[in-house]
Protein backbone atom coordinates (compact mmCIF):
# COMPACT_ATOMS: atom_id res chain seq x y z
CA UNK A 1 0.00 0.00 0.00
CA UNK A 2 1.45 3.69 -1.01
CA UNK A 3 0.64 5.07 1.99
CA UNK A 4 2.28 2.69 4.58
CA UNK A 5 5.21 2.67 2.13
CA UNK A 6 5.60 6.37 2.98
CA UNK A 7 5.34 5.19 7.09
CA UNK A 8 8.86 6.73 8.70
CA UNK A 9 9.57 8.46 11.74
CA UNK A 10 11.32 11.21 12.46
CA UNK A 11 14.20 11.32 14.79
CA UNK A 12 15.49 13.40 17.73
CA UNK A 13 12.12 15.61 17.05
CA UNK A 14 9.67 16.85 19.71
CA UNK A 15 6.51 13.96 18.62
CA UNK A 16 6.85 10.44 20.21
CA UNK A 17 6.26 7.60 17.45
CA UNK A 18 2.57 7.17 18.54
CA UNK A 19 2.00 10.86 18.11
CA UNK A 20 3.95 10.30 14.29
CA UNK A 21 1.58 6.80 13.67
CA UNK A 22 -1.63 9.66 14.68
CA UNK A 23 -0.22 12.05 12.52
CA UNK A 24 0.11 9.12 9.33
CA UNK A 25 -3.17 7.72 10.27
CA UNK A 26 -4.51 11.23 8.52
CA UNK A 27 -7.53 10.87 11.23
CA UNK A 28 -9.27 13.76 13.35
CA UNK A 29 -7.65 13.74 16.56
CA UNK A 30 -9.52 14.95 19.85
CA UNK A 31 -7.36 15.53 23.28
CA UNK A 32 -8.83 16.79 26.23
CA UNK A 33 -10.06 15.94 30.10
CA UNK A 34 -13.87 15.49 28.71
CA UNK A 35 -14.79 14.59 25.06
CA UNK A 36 -18.16 15.36 24.63
CA UNK A 37 -20.90 12.67 22.88
CA UNK A 38 -18.61 10.45 21.04
CA UNK A 39 -21.69 8.68 19.59
CA UNK A 40 -21.75 11.83 17.33
CA UNK A 41 -18.25 12.58 17.05
CA UNK A 42 -16.89 13.39 13.75
CA UNK A 43 -15.13 10.82 11.88
CA UNK A 44 -13.52 10.68 8.19
CA UNK A 45 -12.22 8.16 6.06
CA UNK A 46 -9.96 6.01 7.22
CA UNK A 47 -7.48 4.79 4.71
CA UNK A 48 -5.48 1.76 6.65
CA UNK A 49 -8.71 0.32 8.33
CA UNK A 50 -11.35 1.44 5.82
CA UNK A 51 -14.53 2.67 7.29
CA UNK A 52 -14.82 5.88 9.24
CA UNK A 53 -13.02 6.80 12.44
CA UNK A 54 -11.28 9.31 14.63
CA UNK A 55 -9.14 9.16 17.98
CA UNK A 56 -9.76 10.11 21.13
CA UNK A 57 -7.05 10.86 23.52
CA UNK A 58 -8.69 11.51 27.14
CA UNK A 59 -7.21 12.97 29.88
CA UNK A 60 -4.64 15.87 30.20
CA UNK A 61 -3.52 17.30 26.61
CA UNK A 62 -0.56 17.92 27.52
CA UNK A 63 0.12 14.00 29.04
CA UNK A 64 1.77 11.54 27.09
CA UNK A 65 -1.04 9.19 26.66
CA UNK A 66 -0.42 5.69 27.79
CA UNK A 67 -3.81 4.22 26.14
CA UNK A 68 -6.00 5.53 23.49
CA UNK A 69 -9.69 5.32 22.03
CA UNK A 70 -10.93 5.33 19.02
CA UNK A 71 -14.63 5.70 17.64
CA UNK A 72 -15.17 3.55 14.16
CA UNK A 73 -18.38 3.77 12.05
CA UNK A 74 -18.97 1.18 9.07
CA UNK A 75 -21.12 2.26 6.85
CA UNK A 76 -24.34 -0.38 5.44
CA UNK A 77 -23.64 -3.24 4.20
CA UNK A 78 -19.49 -2.68 4.06
CA UNK A 79 -16.90 -4.04 6.18
CA UNK A 80 -12.89 -3.07 7.53
CA UNK A 81 -9.91 -4.43 6.05
CA UNK A 82 -8.53 -7.76 7.99
CA UNK A 83 -5.94 -6.76 10.22
CA UNK A 84 -4.08 -7.89 13.57
CA UNK A 85 -2.08 -5.64 15.43
CA UNK A 86 0.68 -6.08 18.37
CA UNK A 87 -1.43 -4.18 20.85
CA UNK A 88 -4.80 -5.21 23.36
CA UNK A 89 -8.14 -3.85 22.35
CA UNK A 90 -11.64 -3.68 24.08
CA UNK A 91 -14.68 -2.72 21.19
CA UNK A 92 -17.85 -1.89 23.16
CA UNK A 93 -20.71 -1.04 19.91
CA UNK A 94 -22.28 1.99 19.87
CA UNK A 95 -24.67 1.73 17.33
CA UNK A 96 -25.84 -1.04 14.85
CA UNK A 97 -25.40 -4.65 14.64
CA UNK A 98 -22.79 -6.43 12.62
CA UNK A 99 -20.56 -9.55 12.79
CA UNK A 100 -16.95 -10.12 13.13
CA UNK A 101 -14.46 -12.65 11.98
CA UNK A 102 -11.43 -14.03 13.85
CA UNK A 103 -8.35 -16.33 13.02
CA UNK A 104 -5.14 -17.56 12.97
CA UNK A 105 -2.42 -17.65 10.53
CA UNK A 106 -3.41 -21.24 8.90
CA UNK A 107 -6.40 -21.23 11.49
CA UNK A 108 -10.18 -21.83 11.04
CA UNK A 109 -12.15 -18.77 10.59
CA UNK A 110 -14.66 -18.09 13.61
CA UNK A 111 -17.42 -15.59 13.28
CA UNK A 112 -19.54 -14.25 16.34
CA UNK A 113 -22.34 -11.50 15.92
CA UNK A 114 -22.65 -8.04 17.97
CA UNK A 115 -24.93 -5.00 18.42
CA UNK A 116 -25.34 -2.18 20.46
CA UNK A 117 -24.22 -2.80 24.07
CA UNK A 118 -21.86 -5.35 23.15
CA UNK A 119 -18.46 -5.95 24.71
CA UNK A 120 -15.68 -7.74 23.77
CA UNK A 121 -12.06 -7.70 23.11
CA UNK A 122 -9.51 -9.39 20.02
CA UNK A 123 -7.39 -11.76 21.39
CA UNK A 124 -3.82 -9.51 20.95
CA UNK A 125 -2.15 -10.13 17.39
CA UNK A 126 -5.30 -12.44 16.05
CA UNK A 127 -6.82 -11.29 12.32
CA UNK A 128 -9.59 -9.92 12.92
CA UNK A 129 -12.11 -8.57 10.53
CA UNK A 130 -15.56 -5.99 11.08
CA UNK A 131 -18.56 -6.38 9.13
CA UNK A 132 -21.59 -4.24 9.21
CA UNK A 133 -24.61 -6.42 9.28
CA UNK A 134 -27.13 -4.27 8.80
CA UNK A 135 -28.48 -2.61 5.14
CA UNK A 136 -29.28 1.13 6.19
CA UNK A 137 -27.88 1.75 9.68
CA UNK A 138 -24.35 2.87 10.06
CA UNK A 139 -22.50 0.51 12.60
CA UNK A 140 -20.21 2.43 15.25
CA UNK A 141 -18.27 1.34 17.91
CA UNK A 142 -15.35 3.02 20.33
CA UNK A 143 -12.08 1.08 20.78
CA UNK A 144 -9.70 1.14 23.49
CA UNK A 145 -6.02 0.04 23.13
CA UNK A 146 -2.61 0.26 24.56
CA UNK A 147 -1.12 1.06 21.48
CA UNK A 148 0.66 4.43 22.59
CA UNK A 149 2.70 1.99 25.39
CA UNK A 150 3.17 -0.45 22.31
CA UNK A 151 4.40 2.06 19.47
CA UNK A 152 6.96 4.23 21.98
CA UNK A 153 8.63 1.11 23.10
CA UNK A 154 9.00 -0.74 19.54
CA UNK A 155 8.70 2.26 17.32
CA UNK A 156 8.10 0.22 14.26
CA UNK A 157 5.15 -0.20 12.13
CA UNK A 158 6.01 -3.86 10.69
CA UNK A 159 6.32 -4.92 14.42
CA UNK A 160 3.19 -3.70 15.28
CA UNK A 161 1.06 -4.78 12.05
CA UNK A 162 3.18 -7.32 10.36
CA UNK A 163 4.04 -9.17 13.20
CA UNK A 164 3.91 -13.34 12.51
CA UNK A 165 4.05 -14.17 17.04
CA UNK A 166 0.89 -15.92 17.71
CA UNK A 167 -0.04 -15.46 21.32
CA UNK A 168 -1.22 -19.96 22.23
CA UNK A 169 -1.06 -19.27 25.49
CA UNK A 170 -3.83 -16.47 24.64
CA UNK A 171 -6.11 -17.76 21.68
CA UNK A 172 -5.77 -21.62 20.14
CA UNK A 173 -8.74 -20.69 17.61
CA UNK A 174 -10.85 -22.37 20.36
CA UNK A 175 -14.96 -23.16 18.77
CA UNK A 176 -16.39 -21.38 21.66
CA UNK A 177 -13.78 -18.71 22.15
CA UNK A 178 -16.63 -15.96 21.49
CA UNK A 179 -19.52 -18.12 22.67
CA UNK A 180 -20.21 -15.80 25.95
CA UNK A 181 -18.54 -18.02 27.83
CA UNK A 182 -16.60 -16.97 31.03
CA UNK A 183 -15.09 -17.58 34.46
CA UNK A 184 -17.10 -15.55 37.60
CA UNK A 185 -14.57 -14.89 40.03
CA UNK A 186 -16.59 -13.55 43.15
CA UNK A 187 -14.73 -12.12 45.33
CA UNK A 188 -13.01 -9.63 43.22
CA UNK A 189 -16.42 -9.16 41.41
CA UNK A 190 -14.68 -10.52 38.61
CA UNK A 191 -16.72 -11.51 35.07
CA UNK A 192 -13.70 -12.96 32.91
CA UNK A 193 -14.96 -13.35 29.04
CA UNK A 194 -13.97 -12.63 25.99
CA UNK A 195 -17.51 -11.22 24.29
CA UNK A 196 -20.32 -9.83 26.32
CA UNK A 197 -23.66 -9.70 24.11
CA UNK A 198 -25.34 -7.04 26.77
CA UNK A 199 -23.64 -5.67 29.26
CA UNK A 200 -27.37 -4.97 30.50
CA UNK A 201 -27.61 -8.64 30.89
CA UNK A 202 -24.15 -8.72 33.51
CA UNK A 203 -24.34 -9.49 37.25
CA UNK A 204 -23.40 -6.67 39.13
CA UNK A 205 -21.88 -6.98 42.95
CA UNK A 206 -22.96 -4.52 45.75
CA UNK A 207 -19.46 -1.94 45.57
CA UNK A 208 -19.95 0.53 48.66
CA UNK A 209 -16.39 0.63 49.80
CA UNK A 210 -16.42 3.81 47.22
CA UNK A 211 -20.24 4.65 48.22
CA UNK A 212 -23.63 4.15 49.05
CA UNK A 213 -25.99 1.84 46.89
CA UNK A 214 -22.91 1.52 44.36
CA UNK A 215 -22.41 -2.25 42.25
CA UNK A 216 -20.21 -2.73 39.85
CA UNK A 217 -18.49 -5.62 37.78
CA UNK A 218 -14.82 -5.61 36.93
CA UNK A 219 -14.17 -7.34 33.18
CA UNK A 220 -11.27 -8.90 32.58
CA UNK A 221 -11.52 -10.36 28.32
CA UNK A 222 -8.77 -12.66 26.31
CA UNK A 223 -5.91 -12.61 28.86
CA UNK A 224 -5.18 -8.77 28.48
CA UNK A 225 -3.39 -6.29 30.95
CA UNK A 226 -5.93 -4.23 29.73
CA UNK A 227 -9.08 -4.22 31.74
CA UNK A 228 -12.60 -2.56 32.05
CA UNK A 229 -15.73 -2.10 34.58
CA UNK A 230 -18.81 -1.11 34.80
CA UNK A 231 -20.55 0.92 37.91
CA UNK A 232 -23.73 1.80 38.66
CA UNK A 233 -24.65 4.70 40.82
CA UNK A 234 -27.98 5.89 42.41
CA UNK A 235 -29.59 8.71 42.52
CA UNK A 236 -28.20 11.71 44.56
CA UNK A 237 -25.56 9.98 45.56
CA UNK A 238 -21.72 10.29 45.24
CA UNK A 239 -18.40 8.22 45.42
CA UNK A 240 -15.48 8.55 47.41
CA UNK A 241 -12.61 10.83 45.30
CA UNK A 242 -9.73 8.33 44.71
CA UNK A 243 -6.67 8.84 41.98
CA UNK A 244 -4.10 6.10 40.11
CA UNK A 245 -1.92 6.14 37.28
CA UNK A 246 -3.23 7.69 34.07
CA UNK A 247 -4.99 6.16 31.00
CA UNK A 248 -8.25 5.13 32.39
CA UNK A 249 -10.95 6.21 30.45
CA UNK A 250 -14.68 6.92 31.40
CA UNK A 251 -17.49 6.13 28.74
CA UNK A 252 -20.80 7.37 30.14
CA UNK A 253 -23.63 5.44 29.41
CA UNK A 254 -26.03 6.87 31.25
CA UNK A 255 -26.34 9.68 33.42
CA UNK A 256 -25.13 13.63 33.18
CA UNK A 257 -23.40 15.31 35.93
CA UNK A 258 -19.93 16.28 36.62
CA UNK A 259 -16.29 15.43 37.88
CA UNK A 260 -14.33 17.24 39.76
CA UNK A 261 -10.17 16.66 39.38
CA UNK A 262 -7.28 18.24 41.05
CA UNK A 263 -3.24 16.83 41.49
CA UNK A 264 -3.05 17.01 45.10
CA UNK A 265 -2.19 20.66 47.00
CA UNK A 266 -4.38 22.14 44.26
CA UNK A 267 -8.04 23.60 43.40
CA UNK A 268 -10.43 21.50 42.28
CA UNK A 269 -11.82 21.92 38.56
CA UNK A 270 -15.32 20.38 37.40
CA UNK A 271 -15.85 19.07 34.24
CA UNK A 272 -19.51 18.66 33.21
CA UNK A 273 -20.46 15.82 30.93
CA UNK A 274 -23.64 13.63 29.60
CA UNK A 275 -24.39 10.20 28.41
CA UNK A 276 -21.51 9.52 25.28
CA UNK A 277 -18.96 11.53 27.19
CA UNK A 278 -15.90 10.28 28.13
CA UNK A 279 -13.35 11.57 30.86
CA UNK A 280 -10.20 10.27 31.40
CA UNK A 281 -8.56 11.50 35.28
CA UNK A 282 -5.07 12.32 34.56
CA UNK A 283 -1.93 10.48 36.01
CA UNK A 284 -2.28 10.68 40.05
CA UNK A 285 -5.37 13.56 40.17
CA UNK A 286 -7.67 12.67 42.71
CA UNK A 287 -10.95 12.57 41.09
CA UNK A 288 -14.98 12.11 42.00
CA UNK A 289 -17.87 11.60 39.72
CA UNK A 290 -21.32 13.04 40.29
CA UNK A 291 -24.98 12.29 39.00
CA UNK A 292 -27.14 15.31 38.97
CA UNK A 293 -29.90 12.97 36.22
CA UNK A 294 -32.67 11.61 37.39
CA UNK A 295 -31.76 7.70 37.12
CA UNK A 296 -29.21 6.10 38.17
CA UNK A 297 -25.18 6.46 36.48
CA UNK A 298 -23.95 3.89 34.80
CA UNK A 299 -20.28 4.02 33.71
CA UNK A 300 -18.02 1.83 31.93
CA UNK A 301 -14.21 2.48 32.54
CA UNK A 302 -11.53 1.02 29.87
CA UNK A 303 -7.97 0.80 31.96
CA UNK A 304 -4.64 0.03 30.88
CA UNK A 305 -3.97 -2.17 33.83
CA UNK A 306 -6.55 -5.32 35.41
CA UNK A 307 -6.36 -7.92 38.37
CA UNK A 308 -5.60 -10.87 36.31
CA UNK A 309 -2.05 -9.89 35.26
CA UNK A 310 -0.71 -6.90 36.78
CA UNK A 311 1.58 -4.10 36.04
CA UNK A 312 1.35 -2.15 39.04
CA UNK A 313 1.41 -3.71 42.32
CA UNK A 314 -0.43 -0.97 44.03
CA UNK A 315 -3.58 -1.79 42.69
CA UNK A 316 -4.99 -2.43 46.56
CA UNK A 317 -3.85 0.94 47.38
CA UNK A 318 -6.91 2.42 45.34
CA UNK A 319 -9.33 1.00 48.03
CA UNK A 320 -6.63 2.73 51.48
CA UNK A 321 -7.47 5.64 53.09
CA UNK A 322 -5.26 8.40 52.46
CA UNK A 323 -5.15 8.85 56.25
CA UNK A 324 -3.81 5.15 55.92
CA UNK A 325 -1.12 6.30 53.46
CA UNK A 326 -4.13 4.94 50.10
CA UNK A 327 -5.00 6.61 47.37
CA UNK A 328 -9.11 7.26 48.63
CA UNK A 329 -10.46 10.08 50.62
CA UNK A 330 -12.94 8.82 52.75
CA UNK A 331 -15.53 11.25 53.43
CA UNK A 332 -14.71 12.50 56.43
CA UNK A 333 -11.88 13.27 55.22
CA UNK A 334 -12.84 15.32 51.92
CA UNK A 335 -13.17 19.05 51.69
CA UNK A 336 -16.50 19.98 53.10
CA UNK A 337 -16.67 22.23 49.59
CA UNK A 338 -17.31 18.63 47.34
CA UNK A 339 -20.81 18.12 49.46
CA UNK A 340 -21.92 21.38 48.96
CA UNK A 341 -21.30 21.67 45.23
CA UNK A 342 -23.55 18.61 44.53
CA UNK A 343 -26.25 19.73 47.02
CA UNK A 344 -26.54 22.81 45.19
CA UNK A 345 -26.57 21.25 41.79
CA UNK A 346 -29.27 18.48 42.92
CA UNK A 347 -31.41 21.48 44.59
CA UNK A 348 -31.73 23.50 41.17
CA UNK A 349 -32.46 19.79 39.73
CA UNK A 350 -35.30 19.20 42.77
CA UNK A 351 -33.15 15.90 43.15
CA UNK A 352 -33.35 14.71 46.70
CA UNK A 353 -29.76 14.74 48.35
CA UNK A 354 -29.32 10.93 49.50
CA UNK A 355 -26.36 10.28 51.20
CA UNK A 356 -25.68 9.54 54.80
CA UNK A 357 -24.52 12.51 57.24
CA UNK A 358 -20.67 13.16 57.82
CA UNK A 359 -18.24 14.25 60.40
CA UNK A 360 -15.62 16.18 59.08
CA UNK A 361 -12.23 14.94 60.60
CA UNK A 362 -8.87 17.53 59.85
CA UNK A 363 -7.84 16.90 56.83
CA UNK A 364 -4.11 17.76 58.14
FE1 LIG B 1 -10.57 6.24 39.04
Amino acid sequence: MAHEAAYMEAIYGEKTSFDQFLQWEELPVTRNFVIDDIRTIEVAPWHRRGGLGCYIIVGHPKDPPNAAAYVCEIPPRQSLQPQKQMFEEMIYVLKGRGATSVWLDNGKKQTFEWQERSLFSIPINAWHQHFNGQGSESARFVGYTNAPMVFNLYHSYDFVFNNNYQFLDRYRGEEDYFSGKGVAVPDKRVWDTSFIADIEKLQFHDWTRKGPGATNVELEFCDNIISAHITRSPVGAYKKAHRHGPGADILVLEGEGYSLMWPEGSEMEKYDWGTGSMISPPHMWFHQHFNTAKEPLKMLAFKPFGQKFRISPDYEKLFVSTAAGGHLIEFEYEDPRVRQIFVDELRKRNIPFNMPPVTYRNRG
